[in-house]
């Protein structure tokens, strides 16, 4: 009997959760595994948002909240636009989902034609791929190296512009890399996208209060205003707020798109969880001293993981300008042999041979569609992560170089 349908053959098991069941269950066999290949942070929710959920719960938000998301959530995500993004959206041009994934869901439900294309730069959080394809469209991944620093070129856009190209997904800072373009390369791809009328952006800016040196975050939208019907803006509480369990996201975008992914989300699961809602909304018009301590750990944590990836012979990693991965070239292990013999041709040998060598948990750069590289994620304190780098510096020590 087979149970699943061919929509969803082409679909890979997430290599960030295979990895995470690899360590859970190394862990179960008594193994010392750190486990860095998760994305979400390490802190707790802070307990004003705690409390909102409480008294929501208790003042009764327990029914169907609209399908498209509370009124008062929409008011807070509509305020937070306008006073951090320089946006304006309407109520009925936002949308709240079940994580920034289902607002993408959603966003390709409603507008993919069969064989669609959906441009990625590469490397590219795993799940857009995944999404693209369930819903039938086609993927179409563009390298974007380290030395261009992983952003995307107007001339790769140019050449990878078809008659079928529908999406162009752009997220900033970047999972995996933490990759920021400049204001002036998103200036530059808005003008190649004004010449092709039928190419929508997807901005994912779930990481945009992940930021390090000072850097100032510019949403696509408001960097290219004259795009902003064209434009879906991603974001959601998961990062930034420390609430990857509460699941709640939202995209703004033109109102006839997102009636159009209301429709789809309708039919789907009727919206968000209410109090959840209520929990985001107290996060997003609260106090934000939490996230700005959130990221100042984050910065800490990277330039923690950068110096000591330069003093490993092998491994390279340009400063991660956000976010709270790190992304390394693993180029030079590559034909390596490993002290058991066993040959290092992948990425995934690399993170394969740290999972047994060293029980470090990482996931290889084929996941995200840029190789030879492998992510760890800094959402761990720094005493963890000093030792998984010793720990790392010592397995590719012993790797043999003939
Ligand atoms: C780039 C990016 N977008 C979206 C998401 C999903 O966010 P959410 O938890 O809000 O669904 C993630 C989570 O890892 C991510 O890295």
């Amino acid at each position: 009997m087979t149970y699943a349908s061919s929509r969803l053959a082409p679909v890979k098991p997430s290599a960030s959760a295979w990895v995470s069941q690899a360590a859970k269950e190394a862990k179960a066999r008594g193994e010392d595994v750190i486990d860095l290949g998760l994305g979400e942070p390490d802190f707790d929710t802070p307990d004003h948002i705690k409390q909102a959920a409480h008294e929501a719960a208790l003042a009764g938000e327990t029914k169907y909240p609209a399908t498209g998301g509370t009124a008062k959530l929409k008011t807070a995500v509509s305020a937070k636009f306008a006073t951090e993004n320089n946006l304006k959206y309407q109520a009925d041009e936002i949308i709240v989902s079940n994580g920034a994934k289902q607002v993408i869901f959603n966003a390709l439900m409603a507008t993919l034609e069969p064989g669609d294309e959906v441009i990625l730069a590469a490397p590219y959080f795993g799940q857009y791929k995944d999404i693209v394809l369930i819903l039938g469209g086609t993927p179409v991944s563009v390298a974007c190296p380290a030395e261009e620093g992983f952003c995307l070129s107007t001339a790769q856009l140019e050449e990878a512009i078809t008659d079928k190209s529908r999406w162009l997904f752009l997220n900033m800072p970047s999972n995996p890399a933490g990759a920021l373009c400049s204001v002036d390369d998103l200036y530059a791809l808005g003008a190649v996208l004004e010449k092709h009328p039928r190419i929508l952006t997807l901005s994912d800016e779930i990481y945009e209060h992940i930021l390090f040196d000072g850097r100032q975050f510019t949403s696509f939208a408001a960097a290219c205003p004259n795009l902003k019907d064209r434009i879906l803006t991603v974001n959601g509480v998961s990062k930034a707020y420390a609430m990857t369990g509460w699941r709640i996201g939202y995209g703004a975008g033109h109102r006839d798109l997102i009636a159009a992914m209301t429709k789809v989300q309708s039919q789907i699961c009727s919206g968000a969880c209410s109090i959840a809602q209520a929990a985001a909304a107290a996060a997003l018009t609260g106090p934000q001293d939490e996230v700005r301590r959130f990221s100042a750990a984050f910065e800490r944590r990277r330039n923690l993981v950068v110096e000591r990836v330069a003093s490993i012979p092998g491994l390279t990693l340009d400063p991660p300008e956000g976010a709270f991965y790190a992304y390394i070239g693993c180029e030079d292990l590559i034909g390596a042999t490993t002290p058991d013999g066993d040959k290092i041709e992948t990425d995934a040998d690399v993170t394969g041979y740290l999972l047994k060598a060293a029980g470090i948990a990482s996931v290889p750069g084929s996941a995200y569609d840029l190789s030879p590289f492998f992510r760890i994620s800094t959402a761990a304190s720094e005493e963890v992560l000093s030792n998984a780098m010793d720990r790392i510096a010592k397995a590719v020590k012993q790797l043999n170089f003939l």
